[in-house]
């Protein structure tokens, strides 16, 4: 039998800003995302990922400064370029940040940042995060031109968009996989990391392991939704479940 190290790894980063939204809906301390950031941990998660916006809606900048002293495995920034929060990221010191485009009145993040127009100020900002050994990646649409314009602002790696893959139904999805493919393989061919997440749930997720093969998922929404009723550690082992058997069995 094939064994997921045959197979090469596909790691799971856990978004825990959603234990931090039902905080702020009573805005009050409970429930802590530094506890679900241990439980996510305990239950296997590889990384932990964090959103700190700008409107700090979610994630506050105490949970991003206990989380780094608490939670020992490495910890992923989402972020926009703005000044603020790149200097609170720079101070802090995660092992990654992925570059997001944020809009305060949007529900979650939508669509890719828009790299080709804005190579210039990236790559300014991947310079200021590689002096402190900080890792970059950039949250793309499945497009190989914005794919291109990522390699030219030296970032370490993307991550590829599958929430149109995730919302699509019936024959749209493959053709939605076959555009993720196609920017996956020219993102490796430029040498960068290819990563994947967005609408991903127990039910979808093999599909992106099996076609595009990311280094890491970056998944919160589906898995804080289901820690509701199971626990996050189970939540979290049953994701790595069903990563692990769709790298093992290719379907
Ligand atoms: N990746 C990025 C860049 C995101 O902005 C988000 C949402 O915060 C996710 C992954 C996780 O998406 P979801 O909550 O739909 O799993």
């Amino acid at each position: 039998m094939t064994t997921a190290k045959e197979k090469g790894v596909c790691l799971l980063g856990v978004n825990i800003d959603h234990v931090a939204t039902v905080r702020e809906a009573r805005k009050t301390n409970e429930p802590d995302p530094v506890w679900g950031g241990v439980e996510a941990q305990l239950g296997g998660a590889d990384l932990i990922t964090l959103h700190l916006r700008e409107d700090r809606r979610h994630i506050s900048d105490r949970d991003l400064r206990i989380m780094l002293q608490t939670v020992t495995a490495p910890l992923n920034l989402e972020m926009s370029l703005d000044e603020e929060i790149v200097s609170i990221a720079l101070d802090s010191g995660p092992e990654m940040v992925t570059f997001v485009p944020e809009r305060r009145e949007e529900i979650t993040t939508e669509g890719g940042l828009d790299v080709q127009s804005q190579v210039k100020r990236i790559s300014e900002a991947v310079v200021r995060f590689r002096e402190k050994g900080i890792r970059t990646s950039l949250f793309i649409d499945p497009d190989v031109e914005q794919v291109g314009a990522s390699a030219d602002t030296g970032a370490d790696g993307v991550e590829l968009h599958t929430g149109t893959y995730a919302a699509a139904g019936g024959g749209r999805r493959a053709a939605e996989l076959e555009k993720l493919a196609r920017a996956a393989s020219h993102a490796r061919e430029m040498e960068l990391i290819v990563n994947a997440g967005h609408g991903l749930n127990y039910n979808n997720v093999s599909g992106i392991v099996v076609t595009i093969r990311p280094r890491e998922l970056h998944i919160g929404h589906s898995i804080v939704s289901r820690s509701i009723f199971t626990g996050m550690r189970v939540a979290v082992k049953e994701m790595k479940k069903t990563i692990l058997d769709a790298l093992v069995s290719g379907c």
